[in-house]
């Protein structure tokens, strides 16, 4: 059996159904804090499996304890996290407990309950800016805002368990740019108020809950001047999380792998795929850069090709149509209010 923290969210969501649909058993603990129950609900409606779900944050070590003496867990895939790089510039406290005490927190218990196989969620943003691409695992670590830091500093903190005790294993993913959604249209990314990310804010303006897209940058480096990035279809992404749970409870030691596609888009190119597939117009205004934004960004995945034995499978436009398919059928995220005790929610 498998505890996915943070198993409500975006990416946790599609990692649960991709390890159901392999046959994994699972338990979820996630303080809906960014996410709602709803998405635990329909997960279990897609694939038609039940799982016990924990409301609690991982900073509470006595509903750690709980999860742990109650469920017989093998190993652990570790989602939870705040995720936004300017609120993390504005409370970089809450980020470094959220983030990294969490984990810390976790594996402590992990360790007390002699579970030491872990998948953990890193991110690109590790890499900061970095000299050339596409951007390998041996690239210089320096991310450039707290939250890349909490991710970069909790891969430290990981590779510095493996190297204390050799039973651990480790396998820290770092995300390119996870968009779509699972093909029902039934589960999504659903951010809370005006998106950050653009693809929720494309499928946003396409649906008419925003007037325009603000394109951040036209003046950079690449072929139109605007930032170019590596989406990767979050369905291909869950499949890596299966590849890298099996990967680690082979084996041991501390692994980076890159999830992405190796090939990048531009925001107009983007733009341009979006409304093919949708038939809609996307208006959009060239403004300034957001501080912080990169011109260029996308992978070299071959290790994790080599190695995980995982590509990325899906086109862009699959990417686009998937993602729009989701914000149709869901114009306002997740509505249905689904019942905590319906779910055997435990806290
Ligand atoms: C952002 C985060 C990164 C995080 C990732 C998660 C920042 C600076 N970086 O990456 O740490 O891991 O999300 O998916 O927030 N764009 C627009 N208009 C918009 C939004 C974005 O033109 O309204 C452009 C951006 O300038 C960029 C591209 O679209 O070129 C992708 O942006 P976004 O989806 O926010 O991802 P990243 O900035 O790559």
């Amino acid at each position: 059996m498998l505890l996915i923290t943070g198993g409500a969210g975006y990416i946790g969501n599609h990692a649960c159904i991709e390890l159901l649909n392999t046959g994994y058993e699972l338990v979820v603990i996630d303080n809906f804090s960014n996410s709602k129950v709803e998405a635990l609900t329909r997960v279990q409606e897609i694939t038609g499996k039940k799982f016990k779900v924990y409301n609690a944050s991982l900073l509470n070590s006595d509903i750690l304890e709980k999860v742990f003496s109650e469920n017989h867990i093998d190993g652990v895939m570790h989602f939870a996290g705040l995720k936004s790089v300017g609120e993390s510039v504005k409370l970089p406290l809450d980020y470094y407990h959220n983030n990294i005490t969490g984990t810390i927190s976790l594996c402590m218990t992990m360790q007390k309950y002699g579970v030491k196989k872990l998948v953990f969620s890193s991110s690109a943003t590790v890499y900061g800016v970095p000299e050339w691409v596409p951007i390998q695992e041996d690239f210089p670590l320096r991310a450039t805002n707290p939250y890349g830091r909490t991710k970069q500093m909790t891969e430290e903190i990981l590779a510095d368990l493996c190297q204390s005790d050799e039973d651990w294993s480790i396998a820290a993913l770092r995300y390119f740019n996870p968009i779509g959604s699972h093909p029902s249209g039934r589960i999504g990314e659903d951010p809370n108020g005006i998106p950050n990310n653009l693809i929720p804010y494309i499928t946003q303006v396409a649906i008419g809950r925003i007037d325009e897209l603000k394109v951040l940058g036209h003046d950079y480096p690449t072929q139109d001047g605007t930032g170019v990035r590596d989406y990767i279809h979050i369905e291909d992404l869950a499949k890596g999380h299966v590849k890298a749970i099996e990967k680690v409870i082979s084996t041991n030691g501390f692994h980076t792998y890159n999830l992405g596609t190796g090939r990048g888009y531009s925001v107009l190119e983007i733009v341009n795929v979006f409304e093919k597939i949708s038939g809609k117009k996307i208006k959009y205004s060239l403004i300034d850069r957001r501080p912080g934004d990169i011109a260029v960004c996308y992978a070299d995945p071959s290790k994790a090709n080599r190695e995980l034995n995982w590509v990325a499978e899906k086109g862009i436009e699959e990417m686009c149509s998937d993602a729009w398919r989701w914000q149709l059928n869901n114009p306002n995220g997740y509505e249905e209010v689904s019942e905590p005790m319906a779910m055997g929610i435990n806290s």
